[in-house]
């Protein structure tokens, strides 16, 4: 007999995407902010002192909430802090789902959700979306623990209207978490879902609109009630000191935010354009990635072909994804140079 539980041992870990070592490729492969963090951000490093080292820090990371409820117009005690957004994924699971409480959502999406579902060892009810990336209508009747919609959608950027989102809230009677990391790039959110529901909660993340995705911060919004049922289940020290310094100095630079989305959609127009010109099919996303599918050419050939000039996408060798490549949306530069490098290949 093994020394793991039994679903640990039959359960596949999380392919994270490729993080290449050498320093010269185009990463356009797991969505990260093309632009550097806040000019803030940096600043604040500089000033990390070794007593905020020596000291453990505070255990609600009250200086990133309270930031974090003037920009988002909640109370404090509506926030609570992550060590990145799969850690509060992670959390939801321990706290809703077991055996009797299996976890609800649409697919294809984020596929680190069957993955802590096989951990938890909870049922799965996935429920397939149509073509157009409709919310199905399956998930309202499942009785999960927990039903999650990703909005935007990864990997292809389709976004659901909040309106749906609350019937669901409505309809079902678990926990509705709306995963909105890529929700900076979108034109709308469900933010006002968390005021007229108890049992929403908003998952954001500082990775993508805020360029943190090495420092590890995310954040879940929700009523008083289910944030403190939340802060039973993480661990006490979820985020560390310098992340709560940092990550609060990004999201006071709310200008310097606004203006690097606006970049990374002005460019994901350009580039839905550029690869749409190029014969690719290239759904409208809300997201700062693409999901675009060639009918002429496989999509694993041109991935191989993209990595020898060391340029990375994503692709899934899975059904529904097989025949299309998630491109994430780089600077102009960048986009410029991946799609020469298509021009070459096709
Ligand atoms: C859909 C989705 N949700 C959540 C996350 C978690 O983001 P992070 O842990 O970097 O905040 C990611 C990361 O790529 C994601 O794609």
């Amino acid at each position: 007999m093994g020394y793991f539980r039994k679903n640990i041992e039959r359960a596949e870990g999380y392919t994270p995407g490729f993080q290449p070592e050498q320093g010269d490729v185009i990463k356009l492969n797991t969505n990260e902010n093309p632009y550097p963090p806040s000019p803030m951000v940096m600043e604040t490093m500089s000033q990390i002192t070794a007593e905020q080292l020596r000291r453990y820090p505070d255990p609600a990371a009250n200086a990133f909430r309270v930031t974090a409820s003037q920009v988002h117009d909640v109370a404090a005690e509506n926030i609570m802090c992550c060590n990145g957004g799969d850690d509060l994924l992670t959390i939801c699971f321990r706290a809703f789902c077991d055996k009797n409480r299996p976890v609800a959502y649409p697919v294809p999406t984020y596929s680190l959700y069957p993955v802590l579902a096989n951990l938890q060892n909870c049922k799965k009810i996935e429920a397939p979306f149509d073509g157009e990336f409709n919310l199905p209508a399956k998930l309202a009747g499942t009785g999960a623990g927990l039903t999650i919609v990703c909005n935007p959608n990864a990997p292809n950027g389709s976004f659901i209207n909040v309106s749906e989102l609350a019937c669901l809230a409505d309809e079902i009677n678990g926990v509705l978490l709306i995963d909105e990391a890529y929700v900076d790039f979108a034109e709308d959110n469900c933010l006002s879902l968390v005021r007229n529901f108890d049992n929403v909660i908003i998952l954001r993340s500082m990775s993508k609109g805020y360029s943190l995705a090495g420092l590890r911060f995310g954040y879940a919004i929700a009523n008083p009630d289910l944030i403190n049922g939340l802060m039973k289940v993480k661990d006490s020290y979820n985020v560390d000191g310098v992340a709560i310094a940092i990550a609060a100095a990004a999201i006071a630079d709310q200008q310097y935010f606004k203006e690097n989305v606006e970049k990374v959609k002005n460019s994901r127009k350009l580039l839905t354009q550029q690869l749409q010109a190029l014969g690719f099919n290239v759904p409208a996303s809300s997201a700062n990635f693409v999901l675009a599918e060639n009918k002429k050419y496989k999509a694993a050939a041109i991935y191989d072909k993209l990595a020898e000039r060391n340029i990375y996408v994503r692709y899934w060798g899975v059904p529904q994804l097989d025949d299309k490549l998630r491109i994430t949306v780089g600077t102009d530069e960048q986009n410029d140079k991946l799609i020469s490098a298509l021009k070459e290949i096709l």
